[in-house]
Formats: C-alpha cells, structure tokens, sequence
C-alpha cells in the first residue's frame, strides 16, 4: 500500500469511527441517529416490530423456516425465550438480536447482506428498551 491510500484509509477510518462506530462499549448500544421523517410514537409488537421482522427476517427465521439456524423469530415463544437468553449487554437493552442488526463486530450481521433501515431500528431499540412487550 503507498503511503498515500495509507494516509485516506486512516482518514476513511477516523471518519468512521467519529460516526458512532467505535463508541461502542459492550453492555451500551449505539443508538442510530433517528431521520426527522420517523413516526416513532405508537410503537407497538403487533403495529411496528413484526412487520420490521416480516419483511426482513422471516424469509429465513419464520415458523418452520430452517435456513436461518433453527432461530424462529416469528413464534413469539420463541422469540421471547431468544431475547430473554440470547444476551451481549447486561440486559435486553443490550440484546444480541439487536447488535445483529447494528451488524456491530459483536455479533453476526443480520440480515446478513444488508442494515435495515435506520427508522426500523430506531423502532426495534425503543421496542427492545421498554422490555420487548408483545403488545398490539
Ligand atoms: C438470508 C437469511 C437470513 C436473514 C434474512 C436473516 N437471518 Fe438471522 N441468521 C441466518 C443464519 C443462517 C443464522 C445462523 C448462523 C449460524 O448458526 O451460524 C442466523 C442467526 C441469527 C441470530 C442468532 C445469532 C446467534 O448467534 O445467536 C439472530 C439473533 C438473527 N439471525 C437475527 C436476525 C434478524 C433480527 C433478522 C432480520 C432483521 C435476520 N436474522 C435475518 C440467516 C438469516
């Protein structure tokens, strides 16, 4: 590598870094910057977080679905006892299935090729902040 990219890769990465990447702290969680277009009242299981998961999650961790390792998201049972064990923080705040979804080096990328969009993680993070209610 020329000293030159050297010197754009370090700028690249302190750049990155001042973004929320590396203020990362096991047991804390980056909160995404929230867009002004995000309805974030009224969040609700039934109304908000499921659909989230439908749309981006089901197609491998829906019921009876085994391409994503077994985990069944759509299942509420399930899902509850996954958020309950499935822990990288100090408690649901800090859940796993939430840094999955930052794709934060804390936990595997999910979904693996892409981030959801920023106001349906605001949605998850809020939902998962006020103890994962399954409510409608
Ligand atoms: C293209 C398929 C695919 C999609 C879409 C997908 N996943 Fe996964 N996911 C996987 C696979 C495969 C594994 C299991 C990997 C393993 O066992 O090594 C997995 C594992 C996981 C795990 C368990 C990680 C662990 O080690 O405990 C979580 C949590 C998870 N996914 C959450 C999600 C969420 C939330 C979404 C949607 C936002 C999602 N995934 C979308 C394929 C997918």
């Amino acid at each position: 590598m020329t000293s030159i990219s050297k010197f754009w890769c370090t700028v690249l990465l302190i750049t990155l870094c001042a973004g929320q990447a590396c203020t990362h702290k096991p047991g804390m969680v980056a909160v995404p910057v929230i867009p002004p277009s995000c309805d974030s009242t009224n969040i609700t299981y039934m109304g908000s977080i499921r659909p989230i998961f439908a749309s981006n999650c089901y197609s491998c961790h829906g019921s009876g679905v085994t391409t994503g390792g077994g985990l069944d998201l759509e299942d509420t049972t399930s899902l509850r006892t996954y958020l309950k064990n499935g822990f990288r923080g100090d408690n649901i705040y800090g859940s796993k299935l939430y840094h999955c979804m930052l794709h934060t080096p804390l936990a595997q990328s999910m979904p693996p090729t892409y981030i959801i969009d920023t106001c349906s993680l605001h949605k998850v993070h809020f939902w998962l902040k006020n103890g994962a209610p399954f409510n409608s």
